[in-house]
């Protein structure tokens, strides 16, 4: 049994009404003082989970190692998956399997270079003038309206997009593509009526039918990378394929989303910021909009062996928590935390996850894609407005946005 001193009593981090007012950084630097490493007690079934409660790993550093151990800190063990192994389907069980993001060594080594390949720098690059365009074009858009939603207008609209465009998705075929994804991560917002275990099982069905077609007809991009090495050495099966798509479009867009949206709330915060890009542009401010979004607040390991971790005592089988929600504004890794300062060099910040084996794999894309959006708002756009009020979606996972109500300047001549 873990001890009544590792314990915060009344804290709960995937209570979601600590996340009203957004992150509560008031609340975690004193727990970041008091003990970077603590025992978070669960109300059993909260977060979907009918455990008593799982360690909070919340100083920067301590982060970072945890991320970079994958042998010790497992990301497949204590997955819905395995956890619910016996209620689920087979194919579920062998779909959840193939997920990257919760697969270990050597299985996910394996399957990550193969992936990789898609998502290279250099495959990225060869995007970068279509994603130009097509972020110019929302942002003409939503000037064009005068007023509205910055996350329906600007900030859905891009990611969508961009990952149609590097699986190579038909124009034709991405309202349905956009619709799946929307249902797929909707689960808590009442306003998506679909099923999301429908969705998965046509965004595999349609995965099946993108990997015959490019078997037959190869061209230039990631899903004939895929089928090929799936051909070639058996290496990818299709439970591997579909998942991946899946992953892809529920990991890339809703994240991505939340950070251009949480960047524009900072721009309009910190005006001598936005003038500042306006004038400099300086490419170090995706990673300060990162640090400053945090999308993704918490990601969870489950310790392999017993360990040592931030003078705790740490079992096998025990859940880890790593808050990057609170290693991002953690004053032992970064001056001035609470500033919003994109001229900050170094940028030690965890929001694509720790340098590890699970570090995110769609990185560059969602770099290109920030500044790409800020890019054609800071040529087309003299100043916006946030007229409020901003509507969030709390949750201890995800830093969502909902709305973000803005005003656009007509255009002066
Ligand atoms: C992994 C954040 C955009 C694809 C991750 C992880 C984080 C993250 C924190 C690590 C999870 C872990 O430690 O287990 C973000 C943020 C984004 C973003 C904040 C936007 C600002 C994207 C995009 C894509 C993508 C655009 C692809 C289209 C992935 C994939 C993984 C991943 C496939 C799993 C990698 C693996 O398990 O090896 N992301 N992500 N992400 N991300 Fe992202």
């Amino acid at each position: 049994e873990h001890t009544v001193a590792d314990i915060r009593p009344g804290i709960d981090i995937t209570d979601t009404s600590l996340y009203v007012d957004g992150i509560p950084h008031a609340l975690f630097a004193r727990l970041r003082a008091e003990s970077p490493v603590w025992w978070n007690p669960q109300a059993p079934g909260v977060g979907g989970f009918d455990d008593s409660g799982f360690w909070v790993v919340s100083t920067n550093e301590l982060v970072r190692q945890v991320s970079r151990d994958g042998a010790t800190f497992s990301s497949w063990e204590n997955t819905a998956t395995t956890r619910y192994a016996d209620h689920c389907p087979r194919e579920h069980i062998d779909a959840g399997r193939a997920i990257l993001l919760n697969m270990d060594a050597p299985e996910h080594t394996a399957l990550r270079a193969i992936v990789s390949r898609g998502f290279t720098p250099r495959a990225i690059a060869t995007l970068r003038a279509v994603l130009a365009a097509r972020a110019r074009g929302i942002v003409e858009r939503a000037l064009a309206s005068g007023a509205g939603n910055f996350v329906e207008q600007v900030a859905t609209e891009l990611p969508l997009q961009a990952i149609a465009d590097i699986i190579g998705v038909p124009q034709a075929e991405r309202r349905r593509i956009f619709d799946w994804s929307t249902t797929m991560t909707g689960r808590d917002d009442p306003e998506v009526t679909g099923d999301p275990l429908e969705a998965i099982g046509q965004v595999f069905a349609y995965a099946m039918g993108l990997a015959a077609e490019r078997r037959d007809h190869p061209a230039d991009d990631i899903v004939t990378t895929l089928v090929r090495a799936q051909d070639d050495s058996g290496a990818l099966t299709d439970a591997e394929f579909g998942s991946f798509l899946v992953l892809l479009m529920v990991a890339g867009s809703e994240t991505t989303r939340d950070a251009l949206a949480h960047g524009l709330l900072a721009f309009q915060d910190n005006p001598a910021q936005w003038e500042l890009y306006r004038r400099e542009r300086p490419t170090t401010t995706v990673d300060e909009i990162v640090r400053w979004a945090t999308p993704v607040m918490s990601f969870q390991r489950t310790a392999t062996r017993d360990v040592e971790l931030g003078g705790q005592a740490v079992r096998r089988g025990d859940r880890v928590v790593m808050l990057y929600a609170s290693a991002n504004f953690d004053a032992a890794a970064f001056t001035d935390p609470q500033t919003f300062d994109i001229a900050r060099s170094p940028n030690p910040h965890v929001g694509f996850g720790g340098t590890g084996p699970h570090f995110c794999l769609g990185h560059n894309l969602a770099r290109m894609e920030v500044e790409l959006i800020f890019d054609a708002l800071a040529d087309l756009v003299p100043d916006i407005t946030v007229t409020g009020p901003v509507v969030r979606a709390p949750s201890g996972w995800l830093h969502g946005l909902k709305s973000v109500p803005a005003e656009y300047p007509a255009c002066p001549v």
